[in-house]
């Protein structure tokens, strides 16, 4: 069947092909209806069935015949560590972990906040509280206790599992008062934590709350994995929305094995008993879905790698690993090849090493640049797959699909839609446009299993964010258009969400740090584009009249405020002082004229701008940092 026809079957009759599709995985009830549409516009899959992930992801490759094989390669050029664990290794792990989380009360249902760096007990935790049909939340390390705090009042968890330290390249990351600091902070309490301890940096421990990690299971009964229904979440993961408020999204358990199971092979074209990597953090969707779960649920072995592209130690780290374990299918974001190529233009270090191993690279999380792409092309001589996916979904959206039948690759598109997705772009009045017109990307619903379901506890903010503008439709926040083949092109956010290394982050939540500062009367934040990370956060401040303080001790405070709130994976370096920002008569900030000023690019100024001169201001200002090359 060619790739066409299984697309436009999944669409016309997505009842029959997922309930085929299901049949890759473990049922402890199978479902017997796919989609449930009685609640409309919010679609549920397999609602009526039970499983559970940690079965399908550890125990029945033990069960199979693949209990000796590695299930998970720990890499850690960090900490100068190598490890490796077979599938019943992982099994006992997470079984004895879960059953100390068990013996202290937790239940399905219950909340569960990971904290951890990219080590194998962070899977051990996600996969424990899986078992037991506890919700995991996972807060990516970089994000700083506020982060942490205003995530543990949303999922209110009933224990927080984190690791005493996390490192990066020349400073050990505190994970513990970090994390103190959160739980004060926060309004919720934890009952209990298990804190890892980690040779690195051993945390001192809160009486009475917090369990060392090895101590709590000792002695306690390993615990087997609890049945729980196909829509049961299993995790929250949240994501920035327009304001400092996260959006929570969840993952519904059956939905999203069925969906990952698909891409395995088909859109990855690894078989199980291959090894799967990707160079992401277990903190992101990405990996989530393939350091985690997929990986795992289709038998292959997969790699934690704590490091990073460049400098741990040098830029053949990557080829190293291929080489080391035979990587197939490799997968990370464009910002790791461009600080690959930044460091090794000529890719003398790629042929240090063999990677005739290797089928294809695997490119997502922001846009793919044809330079990058060219380079690793030239540099790997094989195919490099653009893929589009978002923390909603869990899975890619539009891919070229490697495994089933390989699509012409067209650099600058992550080529075409997967299973189960219709993906339309729409104009301001909801209507399809023709092909290569601009427009809003929207998805028709019902969208696939494993894409977001729900948000947690915030049903009326998930149908405000993505179902109203446009009726029928999931709106993605992405423009762009389709060619005439069908094939997708991403050119824009349509909101207030920038892309830094491949990280999503709203400007709306920098601001609203900024706007803290007492100095700080108005502000905005734009992304400029940055040739490593795609972009960067860019702040505008305008002070109160009589602030005192020197503009550019406010611009330091205002840089040390947002990694002290939001981390420092907000990457926010760079803002200016000015007088006004640029408004329409009606009093909205134009951001994303400000963004073409400091891009260097004619700014499409609007007729309701309300004093035009406010342009030449911004581009003087942001000459003195060096942006706005070609001032307005
Ligand atoms: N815990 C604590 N701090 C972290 C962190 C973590 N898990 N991850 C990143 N940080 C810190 C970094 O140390 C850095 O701090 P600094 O300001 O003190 O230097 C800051 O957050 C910004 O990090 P990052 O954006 O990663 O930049 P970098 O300069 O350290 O590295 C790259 C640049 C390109 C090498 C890096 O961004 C990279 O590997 N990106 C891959 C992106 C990726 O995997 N994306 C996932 C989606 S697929
Ligand atoms: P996140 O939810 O953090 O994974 O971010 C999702 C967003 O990243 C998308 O909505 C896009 O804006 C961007 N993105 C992800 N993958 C791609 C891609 N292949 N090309 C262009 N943009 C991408």
């Amino acid at each position: 069947m060619r790739y066409a026809d299984l697309h436009r079957r999944s669409i016309e009759d997505p009842e029959g092909f997922w309930l085929e599709q299901a049949r890759a995985i473990d049922w402890i009830e199978a479902p017997k209806q796919a989609l449930f549409t009685n609640r409309a516009p919010i679609y549920e899959w397999f609602k009526n069935s039970k499983l559970n992930a940690c079965w399908n992801a550890l125990d029945r490759h033990v069960e199979g015949g693949r209990a000796e094989q590695t299930a998970l390669i720990y890499d850690s050029p960090v900490t100068h560590t190598k490890q490796t664990y077979t599938y019943r290794e992982l099994r006992d792990r997470v079984a004895s972990l879960a059953g100390a989380l068990k013996a202290r009360g937790v239940t399905k249902g219950d909340r569960v906040v990971i904290y951890m760096p990219m080590i194998p007990q962070a899977l051990e935790a996600m996969l424990a509280c899986a078992r037991l049909g506890a919700i995991h939340s996972v807060v990516f390390g970089g994000f700083a206790a506020r982060e942490l705090a205003t995530r543990i009042d949303d999922a209110k968890p009933r224990a927080i599992i984190a690791a005493s330290c996390g490192i990066e390249p020349g400073r050990v990351v505190h994970y513990k008062p970090l994390l103190d600091g959160a739980i004060d902070m926060a309004a919720h309490k934890p009952d209990f934590c298990v804190i890892y301890q980690r040779e690195q940096e051993v945390a001192q421990l809160t009486e009475g709350r917090d369990l060392d990690w090895h101590a709590c299971q000792h002695g306690v009964e390993p615990a087997d994995c609890v049945p729980v229904e196909g829509d049961h979440p299993l995790y929250i993961l949240y994501t920035s929305g327009t304001t400092g408020q996260p959006k929570g999204v969840i993952r519904a358990t059956a939905g999203y094995l069925v969906a990952l199971a698909w891409t395995m092979k088909n859109h990855y074209n690894v078989n199980p008993g291959e090894v799967f990597w990707t160079a992401s953090d277990v903190g992101w969707v990405v990996g989530h879905s393939y350091i985690v779960y997929a990986p795992l649920l289709h038998g292959a072995t997969t790699i934690v790698f704590e490091g990073k592209p460049v400098g741990t130690p040098d830029a053949g780290t990557f080829w190293r690993i291929i080489e080391e374990y035979g990587v197939v299918s490799f997968f990370t974001a464009p910002t790791a090849f461009r600080a690959i190529k930044r460091e090794d233009p000529a890719g003398a270090l790629v042929k240090d090493y063999d990677l005739s191993c290797l089928r294809s690279l695997y490119l997502a999380g922001e846009r793919a640049d044809p330079d990058t792409v060219h380079w690793a092309q030239e540099k790997l001589q094989v195919p490099v797959v653009d893929h589009w996916w978002q923390t909603e979904t869990g899975w890619p959206i539009c891919g070229n699909p490697q495994g089933f039948e390989p699509l012409p690759i067209k650099v600058g598109s992550p080529s075409v839609p997967m299973p189960g997705y219709d993906v339309q772009v729409l104009n301001e009045a909801g209507n399809p446009v023709k092909p290569n017109e601009l427009g809003a990307i929207a998805i028709k619903l019902p969208l696939p299993p494993g894409t977001l379901p729900n948000l947690w506890q915030a049903e009326a903010r998930f149908v405000k964010s993505y179902l109203a503008t446009f009726p029928g439709y999931y709106e993605t926040g992405d423009a762009g258009h389709i060619d005439e083949d069908g094939y997708l092109y991403i050119m824009a956010r349509t909101d207030d969400v920038i892309n830094v290394a491949g990280h999503r982050l709203s400007t709306g939540a920098i601001e609203e740090v900024l706007a803290s500062h007492p100095d700080v009367g108005e502000c905005a934040v734009i992304g400029v584009a940055d040739d490593l990370k795609g972009q960067l956060p860019l702040g505008f401040l305008c002070l109160n009249k009589g602030a005192t303080k020197d503009p550019a001790a406010v611009v330091k405070d205002c840089v040390a405020l947002v990694r002290d709130r939001i981390g420092p994976v907000a990457a926010f370096k760079l803002a200016v002082v000015v007088d006004r920002l640029p408004k329409t008569r009606s009093g909205k900030i134009l951001r994303a004229t400000m963004a073409q000023v400091a891009d260097g690019k004619d700014p499409k100024v609007p007729a309701t701008i309300d004093d035009p001169a406010i342009l030449d201001e911004i581009a003087a200002a942001l000459a003195t940092i060096g942006y706005a090359r070609t001032p307005a």
